[in-house]
């Protein structure tokens, strides 16, 4: 029989408990929880062990005992087997899940019969919505177009590396390849320094900053009023309203002047428009984090050119790819010294 990584939960606080863990996407509904005298053993869904371990779980390891032995995509391809030929062939055989919301991507060929195929995902997957992702990301104020194909309630919460991300999956983005660098604000060295955060969305690197890095204040600025609205939860369930200055509007009406020893700059495509902004804000000494997408080839010298046309005098400490953007293009992180 298969062995699996179990969380060992007491009987008194499993009801409590287990349907939190569920909502935060931990557990493996996949298998059985079982009992082990006065506790209940909660299998923990692939990936997810380090959640639990920091939420103070004992992990124990035992036998899967599973409701059901096909994988997902197996289970979901006999489910929907009666579809026309071109939508079985099309189903998605991947998806994300934030919480209990899972997102897909759907081809059109499946498009008439959505709902069944929401339905029966919801199902095989354990979700209480499933949401269809239309056309990615778009915008000044990168507003998802997805559409809920089961469920209704598209609120959720993401637990990653310690800190709450509680967002609508189908009105806000979350970029989970970006990951990586929310962990590298998380691990950097800010010990009394005051950070601006020009793009601070649902907190994506505003929280890690505040919680863990030693910051004395970080000031987040949001333009669109549905994220904000989740920065402001945010603050309040990671516990860093002191630490954190929230402010609902355009960043280049944020106040002060050489205030800054840290700016972050989390945006893409147009983000050269907002460096004057930018360099008004930090101080002599401070560092910017400036991101966009450039070719592979010669990225380092157009940011050189983007920096020296805003007539900066500056030293590009280090560049390192977030991720790839599309053939040739990639999204970069820069972290450009101000001399
Ligand atoms: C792409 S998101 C941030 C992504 C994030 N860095 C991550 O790791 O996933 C950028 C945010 O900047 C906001 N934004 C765009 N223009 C803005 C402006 N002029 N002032 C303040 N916020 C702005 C958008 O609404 C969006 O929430």
């Amino acid at each position: 029989m298969r062995v699996m990584k179990q969380a060992r939960i007491r009987s008194s606080e499993a009801s409590g408990a287990i349907p939190y863990l569920m909502e935060l996407g931990l557990v493996d509904r996949s298998a059985k929880i079982s009992k082990d005298g006065d506790h209940r053993l909660v299998p923990i869904a692939a990936g997810r062990e380090d959640e639990m371990i920091e939420m103070g779980y004992e992990i124990t390891e035992g036998p899967a005992y599973t409701m059901e032995r096909r994988k997902p995509q197996e289970r979901l391809a006999l489910e929907l087997a009666d579809l026309p030929e071109e939508a079985v062939s099309a189903l998605p055989m991947k998806w994300e899940y934030v919480g209990d919301v899972v997102i897909l991507k759907i081809d059109g060929a499946c498009l008439p019969y959505k709902e069944r195929i929401g339905e029966a995902y919801a199902r095989i997957l354990g979700a209480k919505t499933v949401c269809a992702d239309i056309n990615g990301i778009a915008g000044e104020l990168r507003r998802p177009s997805t559409e809920i194909i089961y469920g209704s309630d598209t609120e959720s919460v993401r637990l990653e590396n310690g800190i709450y991300f509680e967002f609508d999956v189908s009105r806000i983005m979350f970029a989970s390849g970006n990951t990586d660098e929310r962990m590298r604000m998380k691990e950097m060295d800010c010990r009394g320094e005051t950070v601006a955060d020009m793009f601070a969305g649902i907190g994506y690197f505003t929280l890690p900053i505040a919680k863990f890095t030693g910051a004395r204040k970080v000031f987040a600025c949001e333009k669109n009023p549905d994220s904000y609205k989740y920065l402001i939860r945010n603050i309040e369930r990671n516990d860093v309203s002191e630490k954190i200055i929230p402010m609902l509007g355009d960043n280049r009406y944020m106040p002060g002047k050489r205030f800054a020893d840290r700016v972050i700059m989390g945006y893409v495509q147009t983000t050269s428009a907002f460096l004057p902004k930018a360099l008004d804000m930090v101080k002599r000494g401070g560092m910017i984090h400036y991101h966009d997408t450039f070719y592979v080839n010669g990225h380092k010298e157009k940011i050189e050119g983007i920096f020296s046309a805003a007539g900066a005098d500056f030293q590009i400490e280090k560049i390192k790819e977030v991720k790839s953007f599309a053939p040739s293009v990639s999204h970069y992180v820069a972290d450009v010294r101000i001399l």
